[in-house]
């Protein structure tokens, strides 16, 4: 089958990678593998439309991965469509009614679109400001000795704070020094051609944060030094397309797992498959996406492939703990009671303009979310 398209573009759910090579010859022939003509019409054969004919989408502009697939006009959803364009690319205010209302107190950005540029990934930053539209980073800060979070920040550490209100962690202090890597094979393909790599180093001072560290060990709530923790830098994946996903049926994904174990385990790969979610010698889960309204669901977002569905997972999510605006079904906020509960001395000294709030009352949802009340205290000047 062939299809008529004027230009070139994204497919919604693939993305197609090409390795570039110096050699002519070699430039030659990949441009006639991934000829996208002239900006004219051209004609498409049908593996074009990674995403099927309703899931593929053509345009080489800016705009590229933020357009509606056909399968959402055809399907009536232009209008939703873009009342949650609205939501994504629009910032909360701390306003107390109106549109976009109820940011904070503390909160890690003002909207998705700044961890998600164009619906994209983030791009990549040599310094944390969380009003950097593309800095996509969210800061994973964790107990050295256990590899989980530190308990005196929330999991998603806040950097931003509405007045009076002071943020957790001080992002002007927190340093990102990117470093050359060589792998095991000495950055150099077979054909001796070499590449550089670089990662992130990521480092936050004791002055950084608002109140003590403290971490979770053996039940017990710990005050560690500055030493005894780390910090990893987690960025964003891109958006387009999870609607698509969002629409496959769980029982559909349960049978790709299955054809999956069939085949490795009749090829003797009986451990093919991640066995922290799924039994691939019995075929089924061993655990489920459990959102926040209690149901299992099966796994199907971010990296880790570690989430349930957008409307009980990362999207709905996101809009209430990134911003930290509460809403009917979330009566509660996103953060955590360590902080403000003990003040730090360092940061009494360093903020003592500030008029200082801590919370009056502190209780844990069902889902294990602490709640907390804030009552205005003093100023400390
Ligand atoms: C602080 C940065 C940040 C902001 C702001 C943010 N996200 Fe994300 N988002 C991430 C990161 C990081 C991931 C990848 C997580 C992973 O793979 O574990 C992600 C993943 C996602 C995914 C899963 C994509 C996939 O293919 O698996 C969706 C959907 C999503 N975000 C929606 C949103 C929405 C909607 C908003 C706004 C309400 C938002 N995000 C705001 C950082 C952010």
């Amino acid at each position: 089958m062939k299809h008529l398209a004027t230009i070139l573009s994204i497919v919604a759910t693939s993305v197609i990678a090409i390795a570039c090579s110096d050699s002519d010859d070699n430039a030659a022939k990949n441009d006639n593998l991934i000829d996208i003509g002239d900006g004219e019409s051209i004609e498409l054969t049908e593996e074009y439309y990674a995403g099927g004919v309703l899931g593929t989408v053509f345009n080489n502009t800016a705009s590229a991965y933020e357009q509606p697939t056909p399968a959402t006009e055809q399907g009536g959803f232009s209008q939703a469509f873009q009342n949650g364009e609205y939501l994504f690319e629009r910032d909360f205010n701390q306003n107390k009614d109106g549109a976009f209302k109820g940011l904070g107190p503390v909160y890690v950005r003002n909207g998705c679109i700044y961890c998600h540029p164009g619906y994209g990934h983030g791009k990549r930053q040599t310094e944390y400001r969380a009003s950097t539209h593309g800095n996509g980073y969210l800061l994973v800060i964790y107990d050295k000795q256990t590899e989980a979070y530190i308990k005196s920040v929330a999991g998603m550490p806040q950097t931003m704070a509405v007045q009076p209100f002071k943020a957790p962690v001080d992002e002007s202090l927190i340093h990102i020094e990117w470093k050359d890597y060589t792998d095991e094979w000495g950055n150099r393909f077979p054909d001796g051609e070499t590449y550089a790599l670089i990662y992130p180093e990521v480092t936050i001072p004791q002055e950084a944060f608002y109140a003590p560290i403290i971490v979770t060990r053996g039940g017990q709530n710990v005050e560690v030094s500055i030493d005894e923790i780390g910090v990893k830098l987690e960025s964003t994946i891109g958006v387009y397309g999870t609607g698509l996903l969002d629409a496959i049926p769980d029982d559909e994904i349960t049978a790709q797992w299955e054809k999956e174990s069939d085949y490795f385990n009749s090829i003797g790969k009986t451990d093919a498959l991640n066995p922290a979610y799924w039994d691939q010698a019995n075929k089924q889960w061993v655990s489920y996406y459990k959102g926040l309204t209690g149901v299992n669901y099966v796994r199907r977002y971010t990296y880790a492939m570690s989430r349930g569905p957008l409307l009980d997972a990362a999207g709905a999510n996101a809009i209430w703990n990134i911003t930290n605006v509460t809403r009917s079904d979330r009566r509660y906020h996103y953060l955590d009671l360590n902080y403000r509960t003990r003040p730090s001395p360092t940061m009494q000294r360093s903020h003592r303009k500030t008029p200082r709030c801590r919370l009056s009352s502190t209780t844990t949802s069902p889902n294990g979310t602490r709640q907390a009340t804030w009552r205005r205290t003093s100023t400390t000047t």
